[in-house]
């Protein structure tokens, strides 16, 4: 049987997501940022803010932010004098950003169209290896972190930012009801979109619980690995190191 994988609540071929997801990237970058904003009230900045605590990048290391779409986390961690290389699947997403970087002065980080699948880094390259918001989008999510286990140096740590599935009672019910049918809505009035934030929902329905994905990240040779939930888990922040 050929293998099949999910694009929202869709079963597809692996192909045919990655096309789909370009697609998805394509359709919302130049409205990404300001959805961004609509669609979490402004707290997917705290959450990032949060994130690039826990990195705790280090002048002159150099770390690698897979997915790094239109920049947020990169320009947080080149703030604390990291050497950022952002890589995205999308080159239209990267145009933002690389935009964004020229707005703001910003000349040091490197902008690399990559796969999270299949990286052209050598092995042992970064001290540090972050995604945000960006894992549940990639098609084969073990091949991503084998190799985001590939590219880092022995001691480097992994660092991942993704939404997840709340566990308190009463704010789940108002959350399923604002994803299903106010996101899709709010995509349609701020970027003509409904489609595309609809499958943004779906895919983090289809994400693996907080304890799954710990295990995916064990599996790829991580170890120490924790787990950080925010507002129940609504977001996590996963990470672990290579030793
Ligand atoms: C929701 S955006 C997150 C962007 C940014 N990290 C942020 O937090 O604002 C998800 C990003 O994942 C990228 N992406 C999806 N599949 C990918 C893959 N296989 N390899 C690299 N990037 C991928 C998309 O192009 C998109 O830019």
């Amino acid at each position: 049987m050929s293998e099949s994988v999910s694009f929202g609540y869709e079963e597809v071929s692996p192909e045919e997501k990655t096309r789909r997801v370009g697609d998805v990237f394509s359709n919302v970058a130049a409205k990404y940022d300001i959805m961004n904003d609509a669609m979490s009230g402004g707290m997917h900045r705290l959450w990032k803010d949060r994130f690039v605590r826990r990195v705790k990048p280090q002048p002159g290391e150099q770390i690698l932010d897979m997915a790094g779409g239109t920049g947020d986390i990169a320009f947080r961690m080149e703030a604390c004098g990291a050497d950022v290389t952002v890589s995205d699947i999308n080159q239209e997403m990267l145009d933002v950003g690389i935009e964004r970087a020229m707005k703001r002065g910003l000349d040091s980080l490197v902008w690399s169209r990559q796969n999270a699948e299949e990286l052209t880094f050598p092995s042992r390259t970064f001290d540090a290896y972050t995604i945000a918001f960006g894992i549940r989008n990639v098609t084969h999510i073990d091949r991503a972190l084998a190799e985001a286990h590939r590219v880092l140096k022995f001691g480097g740590r992994f660092f991942c930012l993704e939404f997840s599935t709340t566990e308190w009672p009463g704010f789940k019910d108002a959350y399923d009801f604002y994803s299903h049918k106010l996101v899709p809505q709010i995509g349609k009035a701020v970027a003509d979109d409904a489609d595309s934030y609809r499958y943004l929902i779906e895919s983090i329905r289809r994400f693996p619980t907080m304890p799954e994905f710990e295990q995916m990240i064990r599996d790829a040779g991580f170890v120490r690995t924790r787990v950080e939930p925010i507002l129940g888990g609504l977001v996590a922040i996963h990470s672990g190191w290579k030793v």
